[in-house]
């Protein structure tokens, strides 16, 4: 099974996608103040979320980075990325939006102008109505910050094209732009821990499930760069590892010869235990010459802590001490004429720019999960998990879970009726729709600020 987060074909089990790669499963009852999508499981798995609640809870510092291709309108979906941003910054994050005019420079056939186009006009114009901070929030594009190219060249340094074509697919025919651009957004990924950008902390990347293998990708790419492993020990207790790298020889006490230079292996030890000493830690016992250090009063709850501490020591050693990007993935709401929901298929979906009445239309004509005949529909009840205009209640117009609930009840039962269930979509669509065009027009000196 592989993900192709090019193709827009659509996930059909989540469940098996989650088992297969690793996705741990989100439980909202433990996340502060979730939203309704979380409530509602549309954001159903994630990796290393713990590490971010962690840091939050202490007080510390954490970071959101997500993106966006400028290839078409903005619609509805492009807007779950948004929400979740805003609401870890409600958290006490800060935010970062990348544009990823290089990603569809790359794979859209766009040129990077008509890209800035895009971007300027319907994404960050509409951002400016979704209630980001512009003193937390920095927006910007791939082309313009060579940082994150370069990041992706460094990083590129621990993947090769056997690893590229098992994740993407990739073969032969593909471009090396496209090649080149999951290792741009890695650099995107990991370029807010770089010390101009914020610096060490934990960053969480807010995706639909279609982006993991680029998550999976850079956390594979970061965890072989990190000069410090951190593993847990089968006699119970915690061990890290140290990891020679062509560019810690010098510093891990490896000789030209390849011998040990003891002197110095010692001296990177003790700086180890130093680290571990900052976490927390002091029942450690160190074998210099294989390179390890058991940790007896550490267990598997402390390791986002040991890693902090040791990418900060990794970091005064000369190294990128970069840590492993968390995420959470989001489900896709249903196209509105039952199929997948795709931009360049305008009855597809709703862009924001669409006109009330452009909206109205497509709720109207959407694809129903009710019976034939209004009779039927009485006798038997509609079928909500297909209805789109349930779906887009579910997904963005209806905040109140219990209302939510009623209205799902009452069309499983059948009280209900199809045309009933989508006037009630047009009338929540068009409030949230009127609401975010105020907003949105109120709010464009922000434009300027995110930019900045
Ligand atoms: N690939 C993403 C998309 O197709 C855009 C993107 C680029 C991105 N860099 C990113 C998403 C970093 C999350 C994090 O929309």
């Amino acid at each position: 099974m592989k993900i192709d987060p090019w193709a827009n074909e659509g996930v059909q089990n989540y469940k098996e996608i989650c088992d297969k790669f690793g996705l741990e499963i989100v439980d909202h009852t433990k996340l502060p103040n979730p939203t309704h999508l979380h409530r509602r499981g549309i954001i159903f798995a994630h990796r290393d979320l713990d590490n971010i609640l962690e840091s939050r809870k202490a007080g510390r510092p954490f970071g959101v980075l997500s993106g966006l291709m400028p290839s078409g309108q903005i619609h509805l979906g492009h807007k779950m990325v948004i929400d979740q941003a805003r609401w870890y910054q409600e958290l006490g994050g800060d935010v970062t939006i990348t544009v990823a005019d290089l990603e569809a420079h790359a794979t859209r056939g766009l040129s990077l102008e008509a890209c800035r186009k895009y971007a300027i006009e319907e994404y960050v114009t509409n951002y400016a109505g979704m209630g980001l901070d512009p003193d937390k929030t920095s927006i910007y594009f791939q082309s313009e910050r060579p940082i994150v190219q370069k990041l992706g060249f460094t990083l590129g340094k621990k993947t090769n094209l056997s690893e590229m074509e098992a994740i993407y697919g990739f073969s032969g025919e593909t471009t090396l732009a496209h090649v080149q651009s999951p290792l741009v957004q890695a650099g995107d990924i990991v370029h807010p821990q770089m010390d101009e950008y914020g610096g060490l902390r934990p960053i969480v990347v807010p995706v639909g499930i279609d982006q993991d293998p680029h998550i999976r990708l850079t956390r594979g790419m970061v965890s072989k760069t990190n000069w410090f492993n951190v593993n847990t020990n089968k006699s119970g207790g915690m061990t890290i590892g140290l990891s020679i790298q062509d560019n810690n020889l010098e510093v891990m006490g490896i000789l030209a010869n390849g011998g040990i230079d003891d002197k110095q292996r010692n001296k990177v030890i003790d700086k180890v235990i130093g680290a571990i000493n900052k976490a927390g830690f002091s029942q450690v016992s160190s074998n210099p010459k294989h390179g390890k250090i058991d940790i007896k009063d550490a267990s598997v709850s402390d390791r986002n802590e040991l890693r902090y501490q040791l990418l900060s020591l990794e970091r005064k050693l000369g190294g990128l001490g970069f840590m492993q990007p968390s995420s959470t993935y989001h489900q896709f709401a249903i196209g509105m004429t039952g199929g997948k929901m795709s931009s360049s298929q305008p009855e597809t979906t709703m862009f924001l720019n669409d006109s009330m009445k452009t909206i109205e239309k497509k709720i109207k004509s959407s694809f129903s999960g009710g019976q034939a005949t209004a009779e039927e529909h009485r006798k038997k009840g509609g079928n909500p998990d297909v209805d789109v205009a349930y779906q887009y209640l579910r997904y963005f117009f209806e905040d109140d879970d219990k209302e939510l609930e009623r209205i799902r009840g009452e069309y499983v039962s059948g009280e209900l009726l199809t045309g009933q269930m989508k006037a009630i979509c047009v009338e929540k669509a068009s409030e949230w729709m009127k609401n975010h065009h105020e907003l949105k027009d109120q709010n464009q000196h922000l434009v300027k600020k995110f930019l900045k």
